[in-house]
């Protein structure tokens, strides 16, 4: 079991590189079974969710291999189209290599995903979408079996723009038989940078990080070098720390406009930042002023956030009332910032957050990547030892954490 012991160690200073989105290297990776040949993806972060993927590609039947931050993946003519239960158990988001595979190989099976620490996480409109392309499923035995002798566009409303769900339908449409148009798609920049792949793959994408996606298809695609863009929830959560721990950071390679939620109601709660010409900057000079928080879709405030501006409300001077409107279960991590002497109180959806001047360190337990990181940042500032035990759910989605927090400053170390 991993575990990270963080003690404050006064403010930060410094800057820290910002690594590759693990929310877009996942699904470009999901991406190369589209195309016979040789990808290259760049700025590909060093996480294990990325080594999940490794594993599934390599399951099927593709090469892959790293060297630094680069992948090189090789899809031969051949592959095996499906998806094992114990890799879709161990990565949720394994589930998107659905439609590119119904959308290659004319059949797939792939293991139904369970529910998580967020509570349930159904797939339907990721199924409905693709029905409606022309697929058609069957479960049994905990796997769905889908085939699609043709796809061809059509019209595709969502009922919420759920990321995975938008992925999965454009990954299919790319080389469906005439225009699919996807409305009321997610507009994340990670589907943004998805389209942009595809689209120097060879596809016909219009509209991506819009609500309306248009996509118009062609018969093959060609595989390419890409470089995947920033992982915005990282530099949140290196802002984060800097509202807990106070400070002045640099993190480079970050994208100011992909954050520019966050960082304005980062600003309300006192955590200055603008635009940088290696990224963006940020400083906070004293206590943090409470805000009320509400997740939504992009361009809203990240439901990854969440658990995050939680730990800064918990010292933050007054009250903030959190709603979260994506996944309902995902407070679970609040009672461990209970144990380490913050004043939370859950309802529903909604979390009351008094904030309190000082948490006092504990050992807490990480349920999930965000939780996880959310309890090492609120440790940051909180009087003594902190110690996150479960830290391999942060090593999912952080590359080098531990040794990035120390780097600008903190007091950090593994076990
Ligand atoms: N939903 C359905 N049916 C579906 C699909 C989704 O009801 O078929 C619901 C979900 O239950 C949820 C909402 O729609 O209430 C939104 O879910 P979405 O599909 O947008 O989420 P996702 O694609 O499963 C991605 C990220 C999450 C992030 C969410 C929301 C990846 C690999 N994961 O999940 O990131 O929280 O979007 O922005 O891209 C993380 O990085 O730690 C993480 C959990």
């Amino acid at each position: 079991m991993e575990r990270i012991t963080v003690r404050p160690n006064g403010p930060l200073a410094g800057t820290v590189r910002i690594a590759g989105a693990k929310n877009s290297v996942l699904k470009l990776m999901a991406a190369t079974v589209l195309a016979e040949g040789t990808f290259v993806l760049r700025n590909a972060p060093r996480i294990t969710d990325v080594g999940c993927m490794t594993e599934l590609l390599r399951s099927m039947g593709l090469a892959v291999d790293r060297s630094a931050d680069v992948l090189t993946i090789h899809r031969p003519a051949e592959i095996t189209p499906e998806a094992p239960y114990e890799l879709v158990e161990a990565m949720r988001a394994s589930i998107v290599v659905f439609g590119p595979l119904l959308a290659r190989e004319g059949w797939a099976r792939v293991a139904l995903p369970g529910g998580d620490d967020f509570g349930p996480r159904p797939i339907d409109m990721h199924l409905q979408s693709l029905e409606r392309l022309g697929a058609t499923f069957e479960t049994a035995h905990g796997y769905i079996e889908g085939r699609a002798e043709h796809l061809v566009g059509t019209r595709l409303l969502l009922e919420f723009p759920s990321v995975g769900a938008t992925e999965n339908a454009l990954m299919a449409a790319v080389l469906a038989k005439g225009e699919t148009v996807i409305e009321n798609a997610a507009r994340e920049p990670e589907i943004a940078d998805l389209a942009a792949f595809l689209n120097r793959m060879g596809a016909n994408v219009v509209g991506a990080g819009s609500s309306t996606i248009t996509v118009e298809g062609v018969e093959e695609l060609s595989p390419v070098e890409h470089e995947v863009i920033p992982d915005r929830i990282e530099a949140a959560t290196f802002l984060a720390a800097l509202g807990v721990a106070g400070g002045e950071l640099v993190l480079e390679g970050a994208r100011p406009d992909h954050m520019d939620m966050l960082m304005q109601k980062l600003g309300e709660m006192g955590v200055r930042t603008s635009s940088h010409p290696d990224g963006v900057w940020g400083m906070a000079p004293g206590r943090l002023t409470s805000a009320d928080i509400s997740t939504l879709p992009y361009p809203g405030i990240a439901t990854d956030y969440k658990p995050l501006f939680v730990s800064m409300l918990a010292v933050a001077e007054g009250v903030g009332i959190v709603a979260e409107n994506i996944f309902a279960g995902r407070f679970r991590y609040v009672d461990e910032l209970v144990r380490m002497g913050a004043d939370i109180r859950t309802e529903d959806h909604y979390a009351i957050v008094r904030g309190v001047p000082r948490l006092s360190g504990a050992p807490v337990r990480a349920h999930d990547i965000r939780a996880g990181a959310a309890l090492v940042v609120a440790g940051l500032g909180a009087e003594g030892e902190t110690v996150v035990a479960d830290a391999d759910h942060i090593d999912r989605g952080y590359e080098r954490f531990v040794e990035k927090l120390r780097a600008v400053g903190a007091d950090i170390e593994r076990g």
